[in-house]
């Protein structure tokens, strides 16, 4: 086998990817907590990570003849960046494959917590529902309200399209104005805070990222419409939990849906998961058979691609 990987992974990778890299590779097994793969450092070509497993500096240094780091999905917080760049190490992860999918499940948040289906589901199997009440578990229209969408990239624009479908008026915040967005799909640049403001929905789309750690803290969560759905299909880290949590206790929203949390999984016996008003899923954004798949081959074909010293199918640095 002409390279080594280094295959880390806390969990078993999706069924494809072991033997696509197998056909070409010889896999060495990462392990948290035996040391074994560490004698193989000196072999080691590529790195390909599965599930936000930490790359940094050290790791990197310890492998004279590492070539490349193919990331299994297009959030790459967990990845040093500006280390690898400084060594010159491409890093690969799976951007535009999963936008539809992640937007889906933005959606479906949205629509979960604006309409009582996780509070509606319990309260329909439970021993209370013995009698229809047409006044019970009101929710918030979707429909003709306002999305405000922090983070309008790739999947950004995606949840946007399905806010059309919605007729939905759409304001949307990002690190630069999206020329071709706002003409294509009729949606407006305001600032954080006039998003926070106006907004009945509010989706968090944006990465992980120095600037975007805690954007969502005590300040922002007040500017929000009490009324208003907050939605992160993110990574957990872009809201402040502690100040999320008073929020939600004192009924200062409608609902948090929370595809991510920070840490994930948060702790068994966490506070948040005593609220009826927030929502929590295990990180699915990406979660379907065909979109696994189609992550699966643009991140081994980014790993096979920097092995060889071919430009990556698509890379982050
Ligand atoms: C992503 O693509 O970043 C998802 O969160 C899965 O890792």
């Amino acid at each position: 086998m002409a390279y080594n990987v280094l295959v880390m992974a806390e969990v078993e990778p999706y069924r494809t990817i072991l033997p696509m890299i197998e056909e070409q590779c010889r896999v060495v097994r990462w392990h948290p907590d035996d040391d074994a793969w560490r004698a193989e450092l000196g072999d080691i070509d590529g790195i390909y990570v599965y599930a936000h497993i930490k790359v940094g500096p050290e790791l990197m240094d310890s492998m004279p003849k590492l070539k490349v780091i193919s990331n299994f999905g297009v959030g790459v917080d967990h990845v040093d960046l500006a280390a690898a760049q400084q060594r010159g190490i491409p890093v690969g992860n799976t951007p535009n494959v999963l936008d539809g999918a992640t937007a889906d499940i933005t959606f479906a948040l949205l629509l979960a917590g604006a309409r009582n289906i996780v509070k509606g589901d319990h309260f329909a199997r439970g021993p209370n529902f013995v009698e229809y009440d047409p006044s019970f578990m009101l929710g918030q229209e979707v429909h003709h309200q306002t999305l405000g969408i922090v983070g309008l990239g790739n999947i950004g624009y995606q949840v946007a399209r399905r806010a059309q479908g919605f007729d939905m008026t759409v304001l949307y915040h990002n690190r630069n104005r999206n020329a071709q967005a706002e003409a294509e799909l009729g949606v407006r640049y305001v600032s954080l805070d006039e998003l926070l403001a106006q907004s009945d929905f509010v989706a968090l789309n944006m990465p992980l990222t120095d600037e975007t750690r805690g954007m969502i803290g005590r300040r922002e969560l007040a500017l929000m419409k009490e009324s208003a759905v907050l939605v992160n299909a993110a990574r957990g880290g872009v809201i402040d939990h502690e100040a999320l949590l008073q929020t939600l206790q004192a009924g200062k929203l409608h609902a948090a849906a929370l595809d991510v949390t920070e840490p994930e999984p948060l702790p068994r016996d966490h506070p948040l998961f005593a609220l009826d008003n927030v929502i929590i899923i295990p990180h699915l954004g990406s979660a379907t058979e065909q979109t696994r798949q189609a992550m699966s081959d643009r991140s081994v074909g980014n790993l096979l691609a920097g092995l060889e010293g071919k430009e990556l199918l698509s890379r982050i640095i």
